[in-house]
């Protein structure tokens, strides 16, 4: 279970996995990956400043990132919007240690808390009025679930953006294909029927969606908002 209200808990705490193979290989593929992540991935994760503009975060007090990795989204919020609160949660242990250090290098320790759980088999307790989850549906086996679970999570009136890589439609197939390979022996499969599965999701509830796919398809973007 993830709860919302964490502005007076410790800074880290833990629950019950229900996939901890899931859990360990998050850990093997972060143990070392966590100290270049950020630079490395600059220059691969692309639309996270999109994301994060479309939660519109000056109308907003709280705000959850889903697989919150080193904490980069989370120290760009907290800088950004002094008398907002944050929380981050994820699976990896190993990830969880980088976001604490760059928070409390930042002196943001204080403003955000951090959780280590799994989102796709959890529900989140209580709810934020913004859900933020960056390259992380992708690597969640579940993802389906993971995606209901995070809508649940938003208040009514409040807004989930999803950014994660696309569906490459703008490269020849053959590379396009090969971008897709890649990316799922990495662990992280776009969700290539995320559109679908939010249009589903649209018919049978008060919610609206926007989606597009991004710089030749390398990135999507998908803006959730519950209705108030
Ligand atoms: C590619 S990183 C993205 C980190 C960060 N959101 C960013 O934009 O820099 C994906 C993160 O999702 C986390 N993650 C993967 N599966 C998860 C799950 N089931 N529940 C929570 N976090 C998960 C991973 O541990 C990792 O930190």
């Amino acid at each position: 279970m993830i709860h919302d209200d964490l502005h007076f808990m410790p800074p880290t705490t833990s629950f019950m996995f229900d996939d901890s193979r899931h859990q360990e290989r998050m850990d093997r593929r972060y143990r070392y990956q966590r100290h270049v992540f950020d630079l490395s991935r600059k220059f691969i994760l692309f639309g996270r400043e999109r994301a994060i503009a479309a939660l519109r975060l000056g109308e907003a007090h709280s705000v959850l990132e889903i697989g919150c990795g080193t904490g980069r989204n989370l120290k760009l919020m907290a800088e950004a919007y002094p008398a907002l609160r944050l929380t981050g949660t994820d699976i990896s242990g190993e990830m969880l240690k980088s976001a604490r250090a760059n928070l409390v290098r930042a002196r943001l320790d204080n403003r955000v808390s951090l959780q280590q759980g799994d989102a796709a088999t959890q529900p989140i307790a209580g709810k934020s009025q913004r859900v933020l989850m960056s390259y992380s549906l992708s690597m969640m086996p579940d993802w389906r679930r993971a995606l209901a679970i995070a809508i649940d999570a938003v208040e009514l009136g409040g807004i989930l953006a999803i950014v994660d890589f696309g569906n490459f439609g703008g490269l020849p197939d053959w590379l396009a294909e090969a971008c897709i390979e890649t990316l799922s022996r990495q662990d992280a499969p776009p969700c290539l029927e995320l559109p679908q599965e939010l249009h589903r999701h649209a018919s049978s509830r008060a919610i609206s969606v926007h989606h597009e796919y991004a710089l030749a398809g390398f990135y999507q973007l998908a803006i959730i908002e519950r209705a108030p």
